[in-house]
């Protein structure tokens, strides 16, 4: 492809991200799946953002710290470090830090527009999310509810705590850009209304642990059980199911084997093992025997073939993504990824740690074709034979899998402050 030809994709990504900064003023049960601004016109090449429209965002805060007290049913109870007990007022803190734009390089950024409160807390737009500058990432965004439990983070399992991890955010370059830990400190400084916050809380300012501490607390809190399926499995109530779930919960534990890698247990239900699985995607994606070009999604209606290896190499991360191996280099371990939950799966499309595939029919039947055959892959992903009826029986059970506070989360998220509030 010409350069004029990848300049035009680099721009198109850009305004995609920049999209993604106006809102919806109106906050409504139906915002759970919907976009998470205005997108009206979107389609149309003379689409204006209407990024003002944020501050007239009005939510409703949530009694976040209520699931410490008393975990939603089919969760245990959530996990939180000695060194970092869980504060209404240090959740608080870090929810204003999670959205906060002003944390990358040049104030466009959040953590928020990766993994988008109205979107499962994921990002259903985009197959690989675009950071900084219109710069593409490699890896879908995970969502961030039920995280507290999450030993291994990130697909390949490469951190352990959540103080920790939002440095890799923070500083990667295609993401929120910021060129050191010193220097997104300083900005937090900087700013006049995090200081006397950071010193309510912590007893003293931003640093590199009090910043971590206070966006992990916040991330901590956003659990999400007591789904339709908890209700009929932990809370014995028989209609709590649809027959069809019921039917799709006996195929996830029985025929289709789910089970020894989305765990439920007599108590509670992670729906993951923590461990490292190879499902054949990760050997696809970088393989890709049969493909030597892909589809880029611009905005909706507008797809874009491009050459697999222009994309693989745009920005600066290469694309090519060996899994759990990039942090073990052990041969065994390439195209492992962690195990994810099924919580609140319905929400958070597109799938798998690359996002290529974009429906949980297309999940049901890639198992059911046995994956991608290769070397490595795991002796429990063979073909299994599921019939139509079988199929919509276990899509209905995953169906199954969204909390019951989801739509309360999504209002608490709106009443984040905004900007310098
Ligand atoms: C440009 C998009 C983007 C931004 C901005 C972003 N993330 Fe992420 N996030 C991702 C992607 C992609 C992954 C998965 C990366 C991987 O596995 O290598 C991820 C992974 C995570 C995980 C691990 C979840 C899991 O299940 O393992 C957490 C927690 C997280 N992000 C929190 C944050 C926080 C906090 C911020 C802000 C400081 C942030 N993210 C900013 C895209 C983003
Ligand atoms: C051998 C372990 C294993 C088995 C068995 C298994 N899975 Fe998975 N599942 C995984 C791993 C690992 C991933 C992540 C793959 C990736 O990111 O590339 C995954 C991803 C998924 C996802 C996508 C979730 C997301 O957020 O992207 C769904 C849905 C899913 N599995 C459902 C099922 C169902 C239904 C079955 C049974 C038919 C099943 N799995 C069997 C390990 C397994």
């Amino acid at each position: 492809m010409s350069l004029i030809g990848r300049r035009s994709l680099l721009r198109g990504f850009a305004s995609a991200s920049l999209l993604l900064v106006a809102a919806a003023a109106v906050v409504s049960a139906q915002t759970r799946q919907g976009p998470g601004d205005v997108r009206e016109g979107y389609e149309r090449t003379d689409y204006r953002t209407n990024s003002a429209s944020l501050t007239s965002r009005r939510g409703t805060e949530a009694d976040l710290l209520a699931v410490i007290a008393s975990p939603p049913l089919g969760l245990p109870p959530v996990p939180a470090p000695a060194d970092n007990p869980i504060t209404a007022e240090k959740v608080r803190l870090g929810r204003k830090l999670f959205f906060d734009r002003r944390l990358s390089a040049n104030n466009t950024v959040s953590c928020a527009m990766c993994h988008i409160a109205e979107q499962g807390f994921s990002q259903n737009e985009l197959r690989l999310p675009v950071g900084i500058e219109g710069r593409s990432v490699r890896r879908n965004a995970p969502t961030i509810y039920n995280t507290a439990y999450v030993g291994s983070l990130f697909h390949d399992g490469r951190e352990i705590s959540l103080e920790n991890q939002i440095w890799a955010p923070l500083l990667a370059d295609n993401e929120m850009g910021n060129v050191s830990i010193g220097v997104v400190v300083e900005r937090i400084l900087s700013l006049d209304d995090y200081a006397e916050r950071f010193v309510r809380v912590f007893d003293r300012g931003p640093d590199i642990q009090t910043i971590g501490m206070a966006i992990a607390s916040y991330e901590r809190v956003l659990v999400s059980g007591d789904s339709s399926f908890d209700r009929w499995y932990y809370g014995d109530d028989p209609a709590a199911l649809s027959r069809s779930a019921q039917r799709g919960f006996e195929i996830f534990r029985g025929k289709g084997r789910c089970i020894a890698c989305h765990s439920v247990t007599e108590d509670f239900a992670l729906f993951s093992d923590g461990l490292f699985h190879n499902t054949g995607v990760g050997y696809y994606a970088t393989m890709r025997p049969d493909d030597t070009e892909l589809e880029v999604p611009l905005a909706p209606g507008q797809v874009k073939r491009v050459e697999s290896d222009l994309v693989r190499t745009t920005g600066t991360e290469n694309f090519r993504d060996l899994g759990r191996y990039e942090v073990t280099g052990h041969p065994d371990d390439r195209w492992k990824y962690r195990t994810p939950t099924l919580r609140n799966v319905a929400l958070t499309a597109p799938y798998m740690h690359d996002g290529s595939l974009s429906t949980l029919r297309d999940v049901v039947l890639f198992y059911n074709r046995g994956g991608v055959p290769n070397v490595v892959l795991d002796p429990l992903i063979t073909p299994l034979g599921l019939n139509d009826r079988e199929i919509d029986d276990l899509l209905a059970f995953l169906q199954s899998l969204t909390g019951s506070n989801v739509d309360a989360l999504v209002a608490d998220a709106h009443a984040a402050p905004i900007g310098g509030s």
